[in-house]
């Protein structure tokens, strides 16, 4: 996840998506809703190669707050699953940050660890089997 602010110029957001496209280590899944033409977000996989890759989301300001976040995040990460074989992600996440800490935990994310202003949670493959996700 990005915990910075600041605005990214043009030609640096574009070098930084070239490099996501070729990097073996991230997977980016983008989300689109049928009959708009906006898309909606993304959801990022990074260290694919490790055994518990990190997971972030970012919905596009236009569908925040329209209980959008869970269902892409949860069909990313079954999607993700399914591709890669992997049964198990990881996610940080600023406490203060109320939407990304709730959609984390409905899809099924178990806090590990918590710093100061900083939840660390991890999904195990099986966690989403037993809710009868997958
Ligand atoms: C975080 C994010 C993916 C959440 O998805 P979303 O579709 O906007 O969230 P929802 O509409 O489902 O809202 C989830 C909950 O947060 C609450 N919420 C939504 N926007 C909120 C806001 N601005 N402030 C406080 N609470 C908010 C909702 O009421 C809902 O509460 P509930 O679970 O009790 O019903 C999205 O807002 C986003 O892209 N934010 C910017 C990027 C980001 O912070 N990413 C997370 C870092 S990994």
């Amino acid at each position: 996840m990005s915990f910075s602010k600041k605005t990214v110029p043009w030609e640096d957001h574009v070098r930084w998506f070239g490099n996501i496209l070729n990097d073996v280590n991230t997977i980016l899944y983008m989300a689109d809703l049928l009959g708009e033409t906006e898309g909606v977000g993304y959801v990022r996989f990074d260290k694919v190669q490790s055994e518990c890759s990190e997971i972030s989301i970012a919905l596009n300001p236009l569908y925040r707050s329209r209980k959008l976040g869970q269902p892409v995040l949860a069909e990313a990460i079954e999607k993700f699953f399914a591709e890669t074989g992997k049964d198990r992600c990881s996610a940080r996440v600023l406490e203060i940050n109320k939407a990304s800490v709730s959609i984390f935990e409905k899809v099924g994310f178990v806090k590990k660890r918590g710093s100061r202003r900083t939840i660390e949670y991890e999904l195990a493959k099986t966690d989403l089997q037993a809710q009868g996700v997958l």
